[in-house]
């Protein structure tokens, strides 16, 4: 949320600089003035670096990390290596590039859109590239969509995908883990039930009012899975991902490396070294993307990005101060309940505590521990209700509203893509029409809409829903358009703390 050359704001400040009554001419507030002063103050220190970088590639080095640099840094430190590491662009010396090995003097990179399967591509130099849509850390724009898993050649052959924002990101994590073991839970419970009995014992797997479906544990210890919806048979929560493909940030990230940047990490090669042409390249053992540079990232890059990523601030809800807009805006919330929109994009979910841990993947699985309520960039969430329940227990859980339960659903033919989704580690295939629920939080800022970024407004990305949400969306149709127009206004409310920006 506070990139380079970036701060964000609360509301007030918003309203500061645009404050009614306030002459033409007048000087800004102070505050205004002094987070100028400190945007200017960033951008010049990114311009001295990119001379530097110029001058000395090998300082690209830097944002490519060891271990190390967990025990040395504190979380603002950490928060600021990860946030270069997100923004700056890659280099050759840095691992960037895939195919095109050094020759008697290092030979030129060259980018390519079209990903030649699991390999990837080389389609930006840095995670900004396609994460900036309404600000820092934001989502894609039309012209940047992924091309993925294709055949490295032709554009037919490639899955469209369009980059969603990451704000808010370690909170979905800590919510996902809470859902994933409440339904692991109740699995473990019906398995020795049906153990010890000798008979099968079905387990609804219903984690704080999002539905997985029902498995019958089976005397053997096995399950029917026969009833399962909208998860992995795994039973494990990927919350990344237009299919739901990951289900850490660390996984995530690991493979991003690899696929828009070629940056090959330690991890990387040594989770996927059961079929490396496959998921790596026909390279050398320590650059199975032939490109040159042996040994292109620790796996610490991995969870530098996690840990970064996790930090940043969550998007929030801006009603609209005009008291006529303020009016059709709480219609509009009353209507995405009323025409059944929160059934899948439910309104919030619920975190256990703030403390988020990640792991590296591969030989050295060192972790990095962080407690969000500290380490956090603002907006952090905060528990609002302390109203004890009829047995006068607290509800000790953090609500997120981020419109969505994390949960997959049949969007019928319009939205399907000709093939399944294949995930890794485990994860199954996710049929073509299958899409985990979008989140709905930091909405307004992040168009285009849908995985593939074929909706320009959301009135088209409603229009496009089918399958499970066909209901919901001729509900939608039905309402007056008075009706529909307070429920886009209030889906237009979601967005995110102004940003100061001196680019
Ligand atoms: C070429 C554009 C592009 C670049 C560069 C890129 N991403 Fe993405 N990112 C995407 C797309 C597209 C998706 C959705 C992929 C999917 O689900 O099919 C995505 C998804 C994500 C998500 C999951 C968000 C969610 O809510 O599901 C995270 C986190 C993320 N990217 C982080 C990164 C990091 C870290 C880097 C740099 C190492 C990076 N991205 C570089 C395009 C990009
Ligand atoms: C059956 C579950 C379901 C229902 C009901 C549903 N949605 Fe969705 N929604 C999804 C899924 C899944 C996606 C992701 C589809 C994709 O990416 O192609 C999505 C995507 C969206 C998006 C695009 C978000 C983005 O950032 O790309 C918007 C906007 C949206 N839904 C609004 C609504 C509204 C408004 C309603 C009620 C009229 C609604 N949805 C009902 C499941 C549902």
């Amino acid at each position: 949320m506070s990139p380079r050359g970036a701060l964000p704001f609360a509301l007030p400040l918003a309203l500061a600089l645009t404050a009614p009554g306030e002459a033409p001419g007048q000087p800004f507030p102070a505050d205004v003035r002094s987070a100028l002063d400190d945007a200017v103050e960033l951008y010049r220190r990114v311009r001295a670096e990119q001379l530097v970088f110029a001058t000395d590639p090998n300082e690209r080095y830097e944002v490519v990390v060891g271990r190390f640099i967990f025990e040395r840094a504190d979380d603002g430190m950490l928060f600021n290596i990860g946030d270069e590491a997100f923004e700056l662009e890659a280099g050759r010396e840095g691992g960037l590039g895939s195919g095109e090995p050094w020759g008697p003097f290092p030979l030129p990179v060259r980018n390519r859109r079209l990903h030649d399967g699991e390999r990837g591509g080389l389609d930006a130099s840095s995670c900004r590239s396609c994460h900036f849509v309404g600000g820092p850390d934001g989502g894609g724009a039309p012209s940047q969509v992924a091309l993925l898993r294709g055949d490295g050649r032709h554009l037919d052959a490639a899955t469209v995908r369009d980059a969603p924002h990451v704000m808010g990101l370690g909170y979905i994590e800590l919510a996902a883990r809470r859902l994933e073991r409440q339904i692991n839970r109740r699995a473990d419970i019906a398995r020795e039930q049906a153990v010890s009995i000798g008979m099968p014992v079905p387990a609804q797997l219903v984690a704080d009012g999002v539905d997985f479906g029902e498995i019958i544990a089976q005397p053997d210890g096995t399950f029917d899975m026969a009833g399962l919806r909208g998860i992995s048979p795994d039973l494990r929560l990927r919350p990344f991902g237009h299919k739901g493909r990951h289900r850490t940030l660390v996984a995530l990230a690991d493979e991003a490396l690899q696929i828009h940047h070629g940056i090959q990490s330690d991890s990387r090669r040594q989770t996927r070294a059961d079929d490396p042409s496959y998921w790596l390249g026909d390279g050398p053992p320590f650059d199975p993307d032939d490109d040159g540079v042996e040994r292109e990232a620790s796996a610490a890059q991995a969870v530098l990005l996690a840990s970064y990523l996790s930090m940043l601030g969550v998007p929030r809800v801006g009603p609209p101060s005009d008291p006529a807009l303020a009016f059709a805006w709480s219609r509009g919330r009353a209507l995405l309940e009323s025409v059944g929109c929160t059934g899948c994009h439910r309104e919030s979910l619920r975190l256990d505590g703030y403390e988020t841990t990640h792991t590296a993947r591969g030989d050295d699985p060192f972790s990095h521990t962080l407690d969000l309520s500290e380490a956090g960039q603002d907006p952090i969430p905060h528990r609002l209700d302390f109203t004890p329940d009829d047995e006068g227990f607290v509800d000790a859980a953090v609500p997120i509203f981020a419109f969505t339960d994390l949960r997959r659903h049949d969007l019928g033919p319009g939205l399907a893509e000709p093939t399944p989704e294949v995930l890794p580690d485990g994860g199954g295939e996710v049929p073509g029409a299958v899409w985990l629920t979008r989140s709905l939080w930091g909405l307004a800022d992040t168009g285009p809409y849908l995985h593939d970024g074929r909706a320009p407004t959301v009135h088209d990305a409603i229009e496009w829903h089918g399958g499970e949400a066909a209901e919901s969306r001729d509900a939608y149709r039905a309402l007056p358009e008075a009706d529909r127009a307070a429920l886009r206004l209030f889906l237009m409310s979601l967005t995110r703390n102004p940003t100061l920006l001196v680019e």
